[in-house]
């Protein structure tokens, strides 16, 4: 009782309308390694993949969201994860470049896309994985690096999306892309796990939020935080114990979904997820 008591509990929790771009697994596989969740050597399961694909878009459109899909293309195993194809704030897209030659493809299908779709799109010059390294947090973007996203690309965002950039240093190589180490709650509230950043990003981060949601380890290394929330539904990995108990003192309602498939290929919610803002 002294726990709860302690407990702020926020019951004002509010959804916003969301729109999301995703992509069918229709091609999905492990076929390559560029993070150190893909082991070649496990097989994959795509009617599985698939399966626990439309469940999570599913789950989208129960809590209210509107959801776009782009064409998989053939020959591109990791373009489920939209996420990575660009970055849209206010009708404005980012175009992503993807940093292996195996994903390179993914930037122009992508672009083509938004291009139709949103209100203008600029193409990238610098290496970036979109919304896998970038994450709007009300006006601030945090904007992750050290493993795929560069820096130059941080300055470049800042510039074609007039908003302030705040970059981070990525560490741990299993937590590759932000977004794997970041979850965005609300305009103003963020859960991530400190040991994926250098000690000076974490310092940057418990200034900008000093009252941040910190994860564990544990719930860290099943993706937890490859979270996607509407500001009160937060939809995340089943498997993330402690961090669905924390959100929901937090006033929170988490939703659970298993992407176990798409977990081998080191993806979770998040990663499936591009949001289109405006
Ligand atoms: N296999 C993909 C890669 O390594 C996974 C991408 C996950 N996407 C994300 N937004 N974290 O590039």
């Amino acid at each position: 009782v002294t726990a709860l008591l302690d407990t702020p509990v926020r019951a004002d929790r509010v959804a916003r309308a969301r729109r999301y771009l995703m992509c069918r697994p229709d091609h999905f596989d492990v076929t390559y390694g560029i993070n150190p969740w893909m082991d070649v050597t496990v097989p994959t399961n795509r009617d599985l993949a698939i399966q626990q694909w439309e469940s999570l878009r599913a789950t989208y459109l129960s809590l209210g969201a509107q959801v776009e899909v782009i064409d998989a293309v053939p020959g591109l195993p990791d373009m489920v994860f939209a996420a990575n194809g660009g970055l849209v704030v206010d009708g404005r897209a980012y175009g992503a470049r993807f940093l292996h030659d195996e994903r390179h493809a993914e930037g122009p299908a992508y672009l083509d896309w938004l291009s139709d779709h949103v209100r203008s799109a600029f193409p990238a010059e610098q290496v970036n994985e979109g919304e896998g390294d970038f994450l709007l947090v009300g006006d601030l973007l945090l904007a992750g690096t050290g493993f795929r996203t560069s820096r130059a690309a941080h300055a470049e965002a800042q510039e074609a999306l007039g908003l302030p950039v705040v970059s981070l240093d990525l560490v741990d190589p299993r937590f590759y892309h932000l977004d794997t180490a970041v979850a965005v709650l609300a305009d103003d509230d963020i859960a991530y796990w400190p040991g994926a950043f250098s000690e000076s990003s974490q310092r940057v981060l418990r200034r900008l939020f000093p009252d941040a949601l910190l994860a564990d380890e544990r719930d860290a290394c099943v993706l937890g935080l490859n979270a996607v929330s509407d500001g009160r539904h937060v939809v995340l990995p089943t498997a993330a114990v402690g961090l669905v108990d924390q959100l929901e003192r937090r006033g929170y309602v988490p939703v659970g979904v298993d992407l176990s498939e798409l977990l081998k290929a080191g993806g979770g919610a998040k990663c499936c997820t591009l949001e289109l803002r405006g």
